[in-house]
Formats: C-alpha cells, sequence, structure tokens
C-alpha cells in the first residue's frame, strides 16, 4: 500500500512540480496555493494560555502561559515531537507594547532558527524573512503582535520566553509521521513570497510578480454576458473572481488616522501603476473640516498637477479626492514616485489614504494599482512606500467621520443590498456558495475598505470592486451568479481563470475539494457557541469573515461578547468535551491577532475606540457605534487561516464562544466560513 505521502506525490509530479511533498508545507502554501488538496491525518492545533477550566482566567495574569519552565528559568509556551510546523505565533501583553515578554526562542529539530527580544521581531528588527507583513506590532494590529512565517520542522518543535508571557497563541501542525519536510532555514528569504504580500489587497498573490497585472500565462478573462451570471466550460480553476454592483455606495462612518503638514509636504512615495495602461488616478482620503488645501504635486521629479482647492464642510467629513495624471507619467511604468508640496490652506494639508487606479488598455472600468494608508498605525506601510513626510503639524485619528453629501439613506440601502443580493456558486453541477455577498467580502456593516490577502474591497472609486482570489478548482464547468429574490441584479462578475488537466479526472479518488462557504446570521444563545462551521466527511477551513451587530450600551461593557474563545473540534460536527478541544483561544480579537478588544495603541482600551485594521491575514474592516441600523457597537473583524488552515478527516466543528463563561453575553453575530471540501 502506497504512503499517504508517496499519493501526494504520485498526485503532484503527475501534473506538475511542485517544491514539496505535502502540501502547504512552509513557504509552499504562499507559492502554490494548494488549498483544494485534502490533507489526511495532517492536524492544525492552537495552544494558547487559555483558562483550563474553560472560565476566563485567559492570560490577564498568565496562570497558564507556561506549559513547564526549563532549568535555565524559561517559559515553554509550545512543544511537539513529530513532522510538523509552526503557523501562526501571536502575544499580547501591554496595549501598546509586548516588551514584557522579553525574548523568544524557537528551536527546531535541536537549531535555534530564532531568538530575540519579541518587541523587536515584531517590529521587524530581525530583518528577512521577519519583515511587515509577515510580523507585525500593536500599531498593526491594533492591539496584537504576530509572527506569520511559517516554520516546518522534521522531529521536533520548542518556543520559549525569558518571562511569563501573559497572553498567546502558537498554531502549529502535525504532518503523518512519513512526511519528509525541509526544516524552515531563516537564511531562505522567500523573497518572491515577500512581494507578494506586500501587494495585499491590490493583486492575485497567486500570480507573484506584482509587476504583471495581466496575471499569469494561459489566463483567460471572462465577463458575465448576461447580467449578473457568468459560466465557464472546461476544467481549471478560477484564479480571480471581480464583481460591481453600482448600486452599493460606501460605508456611512468610516474611522481611519492621518496626518498633516503645514510649510513642507510628503515626500518620495512610491505607487505601483499599470505599464499597459491608457489612464492612472490618485486618489487622497482627506478630512474636509480642514478648509481649502491646496498642494502640488511632482510624479517622478516633474510637476504633474495639484490638488485643488478641497472647499470645506463644518461637520465630521472624509473626502476623496481625485487626481488624473496624463498619460505621459505612467505610462510604460510599473510604479510612480509621487511628491505632495504644501501651497495654501485654512490650517494644514492632511492625508489619511492614497490609492492609485489604471484602466488597462483593453479594458473599461478603473482598477486598483495599490493602497498607501497613511498614520501612525500604518508605519509599515508608509516604510514599505518609502513615504516620508516634512512639516508634520498633525497625527492622529479621525472616528466616525462621514463621507460628503446625503449618504446616509443610500448607505442603508446599500446596508440591505449586501445582505439580500446573494451570490452563489456551482462547480461541476454542485453548488457549493449561497449567501450574502456582503458577509462573503466581510463588508456585511457596509461597504468598508478591506485589503487581506485573499479578499478585498475597493472604496476608493464609485463602483469599486469586490475582489476575491481563494483558488476555485472545476473539472467540467462553473457557474457564478448574483440575484435578489431570484431576480438578477444590475452588476458585473468578471473571472481570470486557466485551464489545467489535473482537475479533470482526480476528483473522483478525493484528492481535492471544491471551493465552499458556510453562512449564518442570527443572534447568539446564552449558552451555545457560535458555529462558524460544522461540516462532516474531508476538507480544509481556510477562515472566516465576522460581523457583530452588538446592542450593549454604555455605562456597560458595550464589547464584552468578545471574551469568547475561539474553540474547534475535530472528528465531530458539533462542540464536544473540552479536553478533546484540539484548538484553544484566549479572545475573540485574539483570534482575529489584534488585542484588548481591538484597542488603537493611542486611546483608552475600554468603550468605542476599535480602530479599523489590515493585515495579508487578517483585519477589522468597520468599527461603528449607534449609526444606521447598528444599535449599539458593531465590528467587523476577519481571519485567514493559510499556513495554519484547519484540515479535517472526519469532520469539523469550528466555533467562537461569546462572553466571558458559558456563552453569557449576546450580540448578533454574522459569519462566513471559506472551506474547501469534496
Ligand atoms: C514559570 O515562571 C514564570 C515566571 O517567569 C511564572 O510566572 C510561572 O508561574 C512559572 N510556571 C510554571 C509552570 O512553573
Ligand atoms: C452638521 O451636523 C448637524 C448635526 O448632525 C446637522 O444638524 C447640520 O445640518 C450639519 N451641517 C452640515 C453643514 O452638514
Ligand atoms: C506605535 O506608534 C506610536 C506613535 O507613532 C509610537 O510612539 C510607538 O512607538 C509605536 N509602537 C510600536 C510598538 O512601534
Ligand atoms: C458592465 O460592464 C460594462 C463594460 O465595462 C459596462 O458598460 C456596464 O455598464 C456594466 N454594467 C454594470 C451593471 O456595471
Ligand atoms: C447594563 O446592564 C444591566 C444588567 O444587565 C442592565 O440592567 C442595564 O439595563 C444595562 N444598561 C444599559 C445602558 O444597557
Ligand atoms: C480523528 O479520528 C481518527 C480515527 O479515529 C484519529 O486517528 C485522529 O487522531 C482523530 N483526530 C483528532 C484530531 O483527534
Ligand atoms: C492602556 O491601558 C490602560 C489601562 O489598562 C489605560 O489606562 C491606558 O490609557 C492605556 N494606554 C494606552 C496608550 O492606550
Amino acid at each position: 500500500m502506497p504512503t499517504l505521502a508517496s499519493i501526494f506525490l504520485l498526485f503532484a509530479t503527475a501534473v506538475e512540480a511542485v517544491s514539496s511533498t505535502w502540501p502547504m508545507v512552509g513557504w509552499d502554501a504562499y507559492r502554490n496555493y494548494g488549498f483544494y488538496l485534502l490533507r489526511p491525518h495532517d492536524i492544525t492545533r492552537e495552544i494558547s494560555s487559555y483558562d483550563r477550566k474553560n472560565a476566563n482566567d485567559d492570560g490577564f495574569v498568565g496562570t497558564y502561559s507556561c506549559l513547564y519552565n526549563t532549568t535555565a528559568g524559561r517559559c515553554v509556551i509550545a512543544e511537539a515531537q513529530s513532522p510538523g510546523q509552526i503557523s501562526s505565533i501571536w502575544f499580547t501583553y501591554a496595549n501598546n507594547s509586548v516588551i514584557g515578554v522579553g525574548d523568544i526562542q524557537v528551536e527546531l529539530d535541536g537549531h535555534i532558527v530564532l531568538e530575540g527580544i519579541v518587541q523587536d521581531i515584531v517590529n521587524g528588527k530581525k530583518g528577512r524573512p521577519f519583515v511587515w507583513p509577515l510580523v507585525g506590532n500593536v500599531n498593526d494590529t491594533s492591539g496584537g503582535n504576530v509572527i506569520k512565517v511559517p516554520m516546518p520542522y522534521q522531529k521536533s518543535m520548542k518556543i520559549s520566553t525569558s518571562n511569563n508571557p501573559h497572553f498567546y497563541h502558537v498554531y502549529y501542525r502535525t504532518f503523518p509521521s512519513d512526511v519528509r519536510v525541509h526544516t524552515f532555514d531563516p537564511k531562505e528569504h522567500a523573497d518572491d513570497v515577500w512581494k507578494a504580500m506586500l501587494a495585499f489587497g491590490v493583486a492575485d498573490p497567486k500570480s507573484l510578480s506584482v509587476d504583471d497585472f495581466g496575471g499569469m500565462s494561459q489566463t483567460h478573462m471572462e465577463t458575465s454576458k448576461t447580467p449578473s451570471t457568468l459560466q465557464i466550460s472546461g476544467s481549471g480553476m478560477v484564479d480571480q473572481l471581480q464583481i460591481r454592483i453600482p448600486e452599493i455606495v460606501g460605508a456611512y462612518t468610516v474611522t481611519d488616522d492621518g496626518r498633516a503638514f503645514g510649510k513642507g509636504g510628503s515626500s518620495s512615495f512610491t505607487m505601483r501603476v499599470d505599464p499597459a495602461s491608457s489612464r492612472c488616478c490618485i486618489t487622497r482620503r482627506l478630512d474636509k473640516t480642514i478648509g481649502h488645501q491646496k498642494a502640488s504635486v511632482t510624479v517622478d521629479s516633474q510637476a504633474a498637477g495639484q490638488w485643488q482647492d478641497s472647499g470645506n464642510s463644518e461637520n465630521a467629513t472624509f473626502y476623496d479626492q481625485v487626481l488624473e495624471l496624463k498619460p505621459l507619467f505612467t505610462q510604460g511604468k510599473s510604479s510612480i514616485s509621487v511628491k505632495n508640496t504644501f501651497v495654501s490652506s485654512d490650517l494644514d494639508f492632511n492625508e489619511f489614504y492614497y490609492a492609485t487606479h489604471c484602466i488597462h488598455a483593453s479594458g473599461e472600468d478603473w482598477a486598483l494599482t495599490d493602497l498607501l494608508n497613511v498614520g501612525w498605525n500604518n508605519q509599515h506601510d508608509e516604510a514599505a512606500h518609502n513615504y516620508q513626510i516634512a512639516g508634520q503639524t498633525w497625527q492622529g485619528l479621525r472616528q466616525w467621520y462621514h463621507y460628503s453629501g446625503d449618504r446616509a439613506s443610500q448607505a442603508q440601502q446599500s446596508i440591505d443590498a449586501l445582505d439580500s443580493i446573494y451570490i452563489e456558486m456551482e462547480f461541476d453541477g454542485k453548488q457549493t456558495v449561497s449567501q450574502p455577498i456582503g458577509s462573503f467580502f466581510g463588508v456585511a456593516l457596509g461597504k468598508s475598505d478591506v485589503r487581506s490577502l485573499l479578499l478585498s474591497v475597493d472604496t476608493f472609486m464609485e463602483n469599486g470592486a469586490f475582489t476575491c482570489w481563494f483558488p476555485m478548482p472545476f473539472s467540467k464547468s462553473t457557474k457564478i451568479s448574483l440575484s435578489r429574490s431570484g431576480k438578477p441584479v444590475s452588476a458585473n462578475i468578471s473571472v481570470n481563470w486557466h485551464e489545467d488537466q489535473k482537475f479533470q479526472s482526480n476528483h473522483c479518488s478525493k484528492e481535492w475539494g471544491y471551493f465552499s462557504t458556510q453562512h449564518r446570521r442570527s443572534e447568539t444563545t446564552t449558552g451555545q457557541l457560535w458555529s462558524f462551521l460544522s461540516k462532516s466527511g474531508s476538507g480544509v477551513a481556510y477562515g472566516v469573515t465576522h460581523a457583530i451587530r452588538g446592542f450593549i450600551l454604555p455605562p456597560n461593557n458595550t464589547l464584552e461578547f468578545l471574551e469568547g474563545d475561539f474553540q474547534t473540534w475535530y472528528n465531530r460536527t458539533s462542540p464536544g468535551p473540552f479536553k478533546d478541544a484540539a484548538a484553544l483561544g484566549t479572545g475573540t480579537e485574539d483570534f482575529y491577532e489584534s488585542g484588548w478588544y481591538f484597542a488603537d495603541a493611542e486611546v483608552p482600551p475600554y468603550g468605542v475606540t476599535a480602530v479599523p485594521y489590515g493585515m495579508p491575514l487578517t483585519g477589522l474592516t468597520q468599527s461603528e457605534f449607534e449609526v444606521l441600523d447598528c444599535v449599539g457597537e458593531c465590528l467587523s473583524p476577519l481571519r485567514l487561516l493559510i499556513p495554519d488552515s484547519l484540515a479535517f478527516d472526519d469532520g469539523v466543528s469550528m466555533n467562537i464562544e461569546h462572553g466571558p463563561v458559558g456563552d453569557n453575553i449576546n450580540a448578533e453575530y454574522e459569519t462566513t466560513a471559506f472551506y474547501y471540501a469534496v
């Protein structure tokens, strides 16, 4: 009988060369995107500082934060013996620093592969491959600290810290014993992966080359011929799904941090553009309560225009100002360097976000080509774009700002449309997706900016695209449609797909699964876990989007449902005994790799201060309070599990608690779980 590993080797080598005999190991998870491959006996576990009595002592004082202490006095937080991989490490300590954890040592197969002060590592000081966005600190995640470099090992793994780390989690996998892996080598920088990661939310990470907006070779582009239905015949994989629904406008409130300059300017920031475009433009999000802001713009050191007088507004108002560039500034270029110089203003010139869009030579729509989020929570994004500011007069937060114009009723209609417009997908005649479009893209609370490796929502352009980069294989046919109460909606669907014969016949042997989702929306029930995913049989889960509609008002703790922990069981479809869980976490925002109720590092952690953030694998897309149909505090986080995806052989029950003990605090929850199954 062939071993499991050799079956995979056969499947893999029969059709294409893959770098590893077992799927999704090490950097391969971000190169080959073999999401659809089933992985029998590949078990992802989460070990954390969770309360062993299933109460709420999850790390505040570190009761359960050391599995044991070594004779040298180090605190061991994770340990395993078998082939496997460390997939995710997360800490939160203070709301603005992780200094308290001290240093970390990661030992694989008897060798130390990572050693240093945790704060330095999450700040990116260790250097490649431990750089943003593969690591992130409290400012990047609104309260958490993450190390997302996958680290495989053949025999053993041990992670220790010098101090009691308080809150932490480690996701790791154990592979079948006959799987051979290359132990993680920190000298391998995987620059290709890093570059693809840097384009998160903008370009298909599967195409790897961020300069190539045409996509992969042999790519077919198809656009819906009849409104809101698209069909493909053949055998292959959808790489990109893009949807435009003109009736849906941006969310009503937006919270963002930014900067302003007086005499001076912001300079030399690099933005990607499409070399094969006929037109490109830059969009700037600004605070319009500062009146009459003007600045001149150079592109690659040549005068390219002006940010014209933006007018003013007495109320808390954001405004997106667009500057179209003459073709000579972008044609044939894959990036441009932008400089803004102060001209005049009632006070100063502010900037919160920059986006670039281009219209491809053969296209008609403005396509997003880059994003730069300005502000102290985005210092790594600023550095990655080489953004600099001179004569800074302000840095800070604009909370619950509105966009100008009468958007309230339109925004509420859009929230309703995000709920009533269904996306349906059929692969080889089997329907695996049928749910509201809003929850699918992580924007059930309103069309907000989504910037992640596999899901993206563009709000910086009218009719900006909803984009999904989950790979979607099929043997014979695919059908994707949008409808409302069974009727077509006015929308465009387009996909990039490529032919791949390996999907033609192998499905019957159950080596890969179809892209699928499970969606739920209801009030949570006291005493019952919230189920993200309940599925029998075999498959692999890749993450969730979550909309929380809270209805608790101050002075009560408006966010107390967030005390609920992630809890997952395999080999069953409903929650089992606590002791049998494979993943046990410490809190809801901790599952989303943030911390302290999504606290911003600059404002008190309790109350209504959550600031949206985006990392490739985690983010918070909206945070609002008592606006439109949001009764209390409403939040929409998301988490993608890639190296730490949850493979299951005989069922999975993936859940989140709500409240500190016994699921005792309720809210309305809406979630979409993404998975692949036969
Ligand atoms: C290990 O040492 C830490 C202090 O660094 C202490 O807080 C913790 O209780 C100890 N844990 C065990 C299991 O001895
Ligand atoms: C500003 O907001 C207040 C309160 O919401 C409203 O009454 C007023 O009309 C607004 N002013 C403008 C210029 O929009
Ligand atoms: C977060 O940003 C603030 C404001 O710029 C800065 O003072 C602080 O050092 C940053 N924190 C980290 C961990 O980099
Ligand atoms: C669909 O795209 C075509 C071509 O870009 C455009 O003419 C049409 O208006 C679009 N329809 C909708 C509903 O967006
Ligand atoms: C706060 O919680 C208490 C106890 O559950 C409840 O009686 C009260 O109505 C709540 N207050 C508000 C403002 O929600
Ligand atoms: C699931 O059940 C199988 C067969 O009994 C067992 O080998 C495997 O270890 C179980 N998985 C987990 C995560 O408990
Ligand atoms: C951090 O939390 C403490 C209380 O736990 C609070 O007093 C303080 O304002 C917070 N600091 C920051 C910078 O958010």
